[in-house]
Order: structure tokens, then C-alpha cells, then sequence
């Protein structure tokens, strides 16, 4: 079975879109089947993966009708590695479906404050959906877009006081993911060696063994 991804938080902007084809476009590279299901209505994800030839390779569903994401996750999953599964920013139901079906959940979080307090609202979802579902639910967070190394630690340190199990792995704010979100590319598409690129491989080497084992 599928390992199930879900990137979310209700914070708009942090960089679950740009995170969600990262990934699929490292472990695409690392010859894993993946399949990526977008359930914001923006459809930002369907766009980017739309415009370039390796993603659209990918299978990419996204589905207006949030009440059929269990069923998509389960179909998406018998053809998979991964399934990776991009939510809206403001927090709906797919959302609340999609944690409930998930095997991880990756918190994107900026740093500043109404990140954080996003990420504490998230981790209180997981909680629900782990009493709903009477499985583990594991997360994690990952800082996305950092710049100054203060804020950083500062950050950093929020999040484990707050048990919101931060990565080591970090995302610096790098004008390649934007390039890559007007290409359709993914970072390793514009450079297999590049320091976005490196990041995300740690950030998917710190993930893979976070995964619940059912
Ligand atoms: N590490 C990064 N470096 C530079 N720009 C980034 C990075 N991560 C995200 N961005 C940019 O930040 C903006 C928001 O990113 P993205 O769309 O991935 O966030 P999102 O959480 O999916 O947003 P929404 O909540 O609207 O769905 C985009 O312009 C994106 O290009
Ligand atoms: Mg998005």
C-alpha cells in the first residue's frame, strides 16, 4: 500500500503547494511511483503539474467534491508508492478527510507567528482525526522560507517547546520554486544539484521513516 502524505496547515502561503510537488518530483526521480491529489479548490497544484512534461507524467487527480476524498485517496493508493495529498489554506473538510486518511501529515511553517498558531490548530486536528480514526497519525513540522538565522532558532525553538516535532531539514527562501511553479517543473528539473534541491532529499529522507506502519 500507498504511504499517504498529507502537507497541511490552514495558514495560506507557506509552501504546501511548492512542498507537495518537491517531493513528488524527489521521489519520482528516486524511480517511486507517485500519485498527487490536490483537494484545494484553488487548484494551484493541477496548474503547476499541468505546464510541465515530468509532472504531468505523474497521475494528478483533484476533485471539487470533498465528501469523495476518502475514495480517491483509497483508489490513488493501490497504483502508488506515495500519495501525496495538497490541501487549501483555510482549512475545509477535505482537509479534515484527507488527515484522517493520512500516514503522515507535514505542517509547512514560516517564521512567524500566525504560522505557528496555525500549526498548534493543525496538531489539534491530527489529534481529532487520531481519536476518529483509532490510528497513528505522526507529523511533523518543517520550516519553509527562512531567511535570518535569528528567527530561525527563535522559531525552531517554539516549535519544540510546543511538541510540534520540527525536521532538522529546513527550506531557505529560494527564487527556484517559484521559477519552478512558472515552468512546471520541479526544483530537481532546474537543477539536479542545487541547494533546493538538497534540501528537499533531506527533507524526504527525514520524512520516509516517519511514516505510520499500519
Ligand atoms: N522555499 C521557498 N522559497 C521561495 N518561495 C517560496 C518558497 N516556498 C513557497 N514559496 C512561494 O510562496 C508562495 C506560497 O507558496 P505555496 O503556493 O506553495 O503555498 P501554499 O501553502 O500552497 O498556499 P495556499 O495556502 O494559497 O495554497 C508562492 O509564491 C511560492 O512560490
Ligand atoms: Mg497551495
Amino acid at each position: 500500500m500507498a504511504k499517504v502524505l498529507v502537507v497541511a496547515t490552514s495558514k495560506g502561503g507557506t509552501g504546501k503547494t511548492t512542498i507537495a510537488v518537491s517531493l513528488a518530483g524527489h521521489w519520482r526521480e528516486a524511480g517511486k511511483r507517485v500519485a498527487l491529489y490536490d483537494t484545494d479548490p484553488n487548484m494551484a497544484l493541477t496548474r503547476w503539474c499541468g505546464k510541465g512534461e515530468a509532472l504531468s507524467e505523474l497521475t494528478i487527480r483533484s476533485d471539487p467534491d470533498e465528501h469523495s476524498v476518502v475514495g480517491t485517496v483509497g483508489e490513488l493508493g493501490s497504483e502508488a508508492d506515495y500519495v501525496i495529498i495538497d490541501t487549501a489554506g483555510f482549512g475545509n473538510q477535505a482537509m479534515v478527510y484527507a488527515v484522517g486518511m493520512a500516514d503522515l501529515v507535514l505542517i509547512p511553517v514560516m517564521t512567524d507567528e500566525a504560522s505557528l498558531f496555525e500549526a498548534i490548530k493543525m496538531k489539534k486536528i491530527i489529534e481529532s482525526a487520531r481519536g476518529l480514526t483509532r490510528r497513528p497519525i505522526p507529523f511533523r513540522t518543517v520550516l519553509n522560507r527562512i531567511k535570518r538565522a535569528a528567527v530561525v532558532r527563535h522559531t525552531e525553538r517554539q516549535l519544540e517547546n510546543l511538541d510540534l516535532n520540527p525536521l532538522q531539514a529546513r527550506i531557505h527562501d529560494r527564487s527556484v520554486f517559484q521559477e519552478a511553479s512558472y515552468h512546471g517543473a520541479t526544483p530537481n528539473e532546474l537543477g539536479a544539484r542545487s541547494r533546493a534541491t538538497l534540501e528537499i532529499r533531506s527533507v524526504a529522507r527525514e520524512l520516509e521513516p516517519a511514516f505510520a506502519d499500519d
